[in-house]
């Protein structure tokens, strides 16, 4: 352990961890992201979004890990699958993908007591270009949030690379979702806003773990959830993308739990 008292709270109740808890969110974070690989070969037109979830939920138990989605606040799959003008939190089921569908697949497992949350875009047939260009954006914007983590910075300084970067293409950040504090718990302080001030909000330290997740919309930022309790969906019906990391801040910079073994993070395979 080479940072200041790992195991301790800061002020604002975010956890500092040791280096061997980096270790298990690694194995947690491989975990997801190979799913997420993985499940990458099934997406295609004609597939509903009830068979790839089929497919998350048994690899995840084949993998040796389990589920955090499946019981958590009542909710009953293995992953969420939002598709087009879904923002998050859409719920597998009968719907059949069509040509030029663009989604979001979201897998959350617990390995040793360790979360591991990532969430990628896939595509359905032919990428349309408007689709492409969001899902290009989108990704970018994530990784230069990434690129603002090291300690010293704050998280002011994650939104606000994340926001000016999707502002200037004429695409808006979700507000209404934001990242979280994760490790032996799902959600945890503290919320970790895509928008945002440098220089604001907490300062990063060496031992925090939290997710970033951009949801970005080619048209306006207001969302709403629909009568499930669950799906969120743009108020304008546009266009909807997102990419998820768990990551930890390490002495000197971000080590990210959940890439991708095969690199496949970012649809242009
Ligand atoms: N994985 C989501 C996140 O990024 C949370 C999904 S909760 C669920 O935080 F219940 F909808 F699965
Ligand atoms: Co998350
Ligand atoms: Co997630």
């Amino acid at each position: 352990m080479n940072q200041a008292h790992p195991g301790r709270t800061t002020r604002e109740g975010i956890r500092i961890h040791s280096d061997a808890d980096f270790e298990g969110m690694r194995k947690a974070g491989q975990i997801t992201a190979q799913i997420l690989d993985e499940v990458a070969e099934l997406v295609d037109v004609g597939k509903t979004t009830g068979e790839l979830d089929d497919f998350i939920t048994r690899r995840v138990t084949e993998l040796g890990t389990t589920s955090a989605t499946i019981g958590y606040k009542g909710y009953q799959h293995a992953s969420c699958i939002s598709v087009n003008h879904v923002v998050c939190h859409g719920i597998p089921g009968d719907k059949v993908l069509k040509d030029g569908d663009i989604l979001n697949i979201d897998v959350t497992v617990i390995l040793d007591g360790w979360f591991g949350d990532s969430s990628r875009m896939y595509v359905a047939g032919k990428l349309p270009r408007k689709a492409e260009r969001l899902i290009q954006i989108t990704h970018d914007s994530l990784m230069k949030g990434i690129d603002a983590v090291k300690p010293g910075n704050t998280f002011g300084d994650i939104g606000h690379a994340i926001q000016s970067y999707v502002e200037a293409q004429r695409m808006s950040v979700v507000r209404d979702f934001c990242g979280h504090g994760l490790g032996r718990v799902f959600h945890a302080p503290p919320n970790v806003l895509h928008y945002g001030r440098p220089g604001t909000g907490p300062r990063l330290e060496e031992g925090m773990f939290f997710t970033i997740e951009p949801m970005v919309n080619l048209g306006r930022p207001e969302t709403k959830v629909l009568a499930d309790d669950w799906t969120a969906v743009t108020r304008d019906k546009s266009l909807s993308a997102q990419f998820e990391h768990s990551v930890g801040v390490t002495s000197d910079g971000v080590d990210i739990f959940t890439l991708s073994p095969t690199g496949r993070f970012h649809p242009t395979y």
